[in-house]
């Protein structure tokens, strides 16, 4: 069994696995040269390319997975509703859903067809070899902070206005997007995903409360739709005060994201194995506060049944890649 499985089935392997959120894409000059002009979100849906870029930092840094390169925009793109992502801001959508007769409209928008990724993913599968792939989908909250925002935003107030002021309506909402997601992470893994990420990015952003009552079961819904068939990681930006009732969505592992410290980690997640988690600042501040850093990383990570090396959040784009193979060459080495 590859490594990444292992771990994620909650033993030790020989070797530590790893593998880098964002690892494909604007740090790598080979993906700035195939996808040249083409959209990101034209990218997703063209399999030969997509699955091109997947590959590349597989080739290039000898990392244990390889993560679908695709967006969590996708699925949205797939059920027709209008979204762009901008260069340096991220996904914008021009009429965010703000009223219960907007959420009525969203809702009505079926899962739409998935074979241009399923596609891509068989073509990365059948290169990879025992090398896993690795799916995933945006979580249901930071799929709707996207909707009811309208793009990225440091508070999501709007987001978290609407979910007190018209629960019914957070909660199709909700809920819908709990299905979509759900259906991504399945196409995935029908087409060869060996394992899958529900990234919660903005979790972060709400009180434990909120999350519970409002997030959770939405977020436990679109994990159980590949429930039993591969290994579910779940992961979070600033997400300390909630980290078991993530884990209590139902997964087989955590992602923790560079502020909490992995020891301190496998004290709120007792038997979880734990995925994470070295400070993406640290990959531009020189080799010796890098190697520093994951070597405190990896000790500290001891503490859970099993580790799974990777950043607290994705590589940064104007990150040197030869930083990101010598990381991977020591971590195997540890
Ligand atoms: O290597 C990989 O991790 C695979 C592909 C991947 C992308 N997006 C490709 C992408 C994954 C897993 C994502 C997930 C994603 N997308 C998340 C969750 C993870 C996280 O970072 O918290 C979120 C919040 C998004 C939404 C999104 N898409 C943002 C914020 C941006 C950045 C916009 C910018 O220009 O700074 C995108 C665009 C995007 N998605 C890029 C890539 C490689 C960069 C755009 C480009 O290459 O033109």
């Amino acid at each position: 069994m590859s490594e990444l499985l292992q771990a994620l089935s909650g033993e030790r392997p020989r070797r530590l696995p790893v593998w880098f959120m964002r690892q494909a894409g604007r740090s790598l000059p080979e993906y700035r040269e195939v996808r040249g002009s083409t959209t990101i979100l034209e990218a997703c849906l063209q399999p030969a390319l997509a699955a091109e870029i997947t590959l590349q930092p597989v080739r290039r840094h000898k990392v244990d997975a390889a993560i679908f390169f695709s967006d969590i925009m996708t699925p949205l793109v797939l059920a027709g509703v209008d979204v762009d992502i901008k260069a340096g801001i991220g996904p914008v959508i021009d009429e965010p859903i703000r009223t219960a007769a907007d959420v009525e409209r969203l809702v009505a928008h079926e899962p739409g067809d998935p074979s241009a990724i399923q596609e891509a993913a068989r073509l990365v599968v059948a290169e990879l070899g025992e090398t896993p792939l690795i799916g995933f989908a945006g979580a249901p909250f930071t799929l709707a902070a996207y909707l009811v925002e309208g793009r990225g935003s440091r508070d999501h107030l709007a987001a978290r206005a609407m979910m007190h002021a018209d629960p019914q309506s957070w909660h199709r909402l909700l809920a819908w997007c709990a299905d979509i997601s759900g259906a991504f992470l399945r196409a995935q893994v029908e087409a060869g995903a060996r394992a899958v990420q529900l990234f919660d990015s903005w979790a972060g952003s709400l009180k434990r409360a909120d999350y519970v009552a409002h997030v959770a079961p939405h977020s436990a819904v679109a994990l159980d739709a590949v429930a039993g068939r591969v290994p579910r990681i779940h992961f979070g930006v600033g997400t300390r005060h909630i980290l078991p009732d993530m884990a209590a969505c139902g997964v087989e592992a955590m992602g923790v994201d560079y502020r909490t410290p992995l020891d301190e980690a496998a004290r709120l997640l007792p038997g979880l194995p734990l995925q994470g988690n070295i400070d993406p600042a640290l990959l531009a501040a020189g080799w010796e506060p890098l190697e520093a850093h994951a070597r405190d990383v990896v000790e500290r990570g001891k503490s859970a049944p099993a580790h799974i090396v990777n950043l607290g959040h994705g590589v940064p784009p104007t990150t040197d890649p030869s930083v990101l193979t010598d990381l991977v060459a020591l971590l195997h080495e540890l």
